[in-house]
């Protein structure tokens, strides 16, 4: 077989074999196709998309490129909750916990910061000495001990989607349903859960612009979780603005703890909760869905799905007192109040402008190799509704290097849009599917 035939005929609208798929992505993952290679045949997909037949073959493809991790030794329901991405999105760290705290095993594969929005592992790694390298026998123990462990792809686990995320990354292949399809699903099956909670993003913060395509992002994620025996069920959900009030790793943390200590911003607690809810449905804990959100309800309040966020830390080597003490997280330099040039209402806040603002900062990355700067970021001050008067403080953007400051900051403004009229308020959950 030949890459080039198989550019070529993906970029000509072919369907591919399993066996020329299996072989794409195990050469690839080996090394024996370079990047610039891989990158073209990826920007074919995002143009030409992929069939079912392929997307199954590719999850399959990159399941394999390393072990499936057996859990089945471990007690309890086991059950995952992954997010399509977007900004401000830190609902893992919240739904994660409370789902744990309620007896949910939570073994979760977690990604790393992708175009304009953030990821949980890195958002995690900023907290001095936290370690998202478990071994497979590390992550088990954590999981039957503490209930909730957070790992990425690496060398024994889905290798093929540590190399084909940064790939996509740093080449404008990210949105297309088939890639995030396969990337998202190959993580989920190559453990052994009982259940999975998907939470499909929609709007200009998420890379599903309009609800069907979201939607069908979601339909194929639960076909696939399905045809593997695994019950899975994707929320729709809101993201034409940023989640919660922080952007950027560091202050994302900062949030969360406010957040697991009931002082969050509503937004994000309502969506965690739903969340945590369906992952303790899902692993079978009661009989209804309103008596798991009440559940869910309790653990955010009697505080105990903050003390397993703090268990969890400790447990991957961190230090779990950031939480309370936020001096102890990478702390910004410099800040910059954006304020409103006019009175009215918020009728929109364009959060994947926010996150290219974070990210140009330093939030996330231009290229593969480069290194994130946990401390940066941008915390809204108004959500959209909110009613300003001229002058007041639309956010605050948080920088440690002054270079790409006045450039992000005028992104930052016009991502925000004031109105006369108060806008007319949207739903935050969309859609169940599954
Ligand atoms: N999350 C993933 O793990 N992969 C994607 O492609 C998008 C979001």
């Amino acid at each position: 077989m030949r890459t080039i035939d198989l550019i070529q005929r993906k970029r000509n609208g072919e369907e591919l074999a399993v066996e020329e798929i299996a072989w794409l992505v195990e050469s690839y993952t080996r090394g024996e196709i370079p990047d610039y290679q891989m990158a073209a045949f990826l920007m074919a997909v995002y143009f030409q998309n992929m069939t079912d037949h392929e997307v199954g073959a590719m999850v399959e493809a990159m399941i394999a490129s390393g072990e499936r991790l057996d859990l089945s030794m471990i007690e309890g329901p086991k059950v995952d909750k992954h997010s399509t991405g977007g900004v401000g999105d830190k609902t893992s760290l919240i739904a994660g916990p409370l789902a744990a705290a309620a007896g949910v095993k939570v073994p979760m594969i977690s990604g790393r910061a992708l175009g304009h929005t953030g990821g949980t592992l890195d958002k995690l790694e900023s907290i001095p000495g936290f370690r998202t390298d478990l071994t497979a026998d590390e992550f088990r123990k954590q999981l039957s001990e503490v209930g909730f462990a957070v790992i990425g792809q690496s060398d024994t686990v889905t290798p093929a989607d540590g190399k084909l995320y940064a790939l996509r990354d740093a080449t404008a292949t990210v949105e297309s349903t088939a890639l995030i399809a396969a990337s998202i699903m190959s993580k989920k099956l190559a453990l052994t859960l009982d259940g999975l909670v998907l939470d499909v993003k929609v709007g200009t913060g998420a890379f599903m612009k309009r609800q069907v395509d979201a939607r069908k992002l979601a339909q194929m994620m639960t076909t696939i979780a399905r045809r593997a025996d695994l019950r899975a069920q994707a929320l729709i959900t809101d993201m034409s603005q940023p989640l919660g009030f922080a952007i950027g790793n560091a202050l994302e943390i900062m949030e969360v703890s406010q957040t697991l200590q009931n002082a969050g911003p509503s937004d994000l607690t309502r969506i965690s909760l739903e969340l945590a809810a369906r992952m303790i449905h899902l692993g079978k804990l009661t009989t209804t869905i309103e008596e798991a959100r009440e559940v869910a309800q309790k653990k955010l309040l009697d505080g105990s799905g903050y003390q397993k966020l703090k268990q969890m830390i400790q447990a991957q080597g961190g230090n779990p007192q950031v939480l309370d003490r936020f001096e102890l997280l990478p702390n910004a330099t410099g800040a910059m109040e954006i304020t409103s040039p006019r009175g009215g209402f918020i009728s929109a806040i364009d959060a994947e402008e926010i996150g290219l603002a974070s990210g140009m900062i330093g939030a996330g990355r231009d290229a593969k190799e480069d290194s994130i700067d946990a401390a940066v970021g941008v915390v809204l001050e108004v959500k959209v509704g909110q009613k300003v008067d001229e002058g007041s403080v639309l956010c605050r953007i948080y920088f440690t290097n002054e270079e790409r400051v006045t450039e992000a900051a005028e992104r930052v403004e016009d991502a925000f849009r004031i109105s006369a009229q108060a806008p007319e308020p949207r739903e935050l959950i969309l859609d169940v599917v599954g």
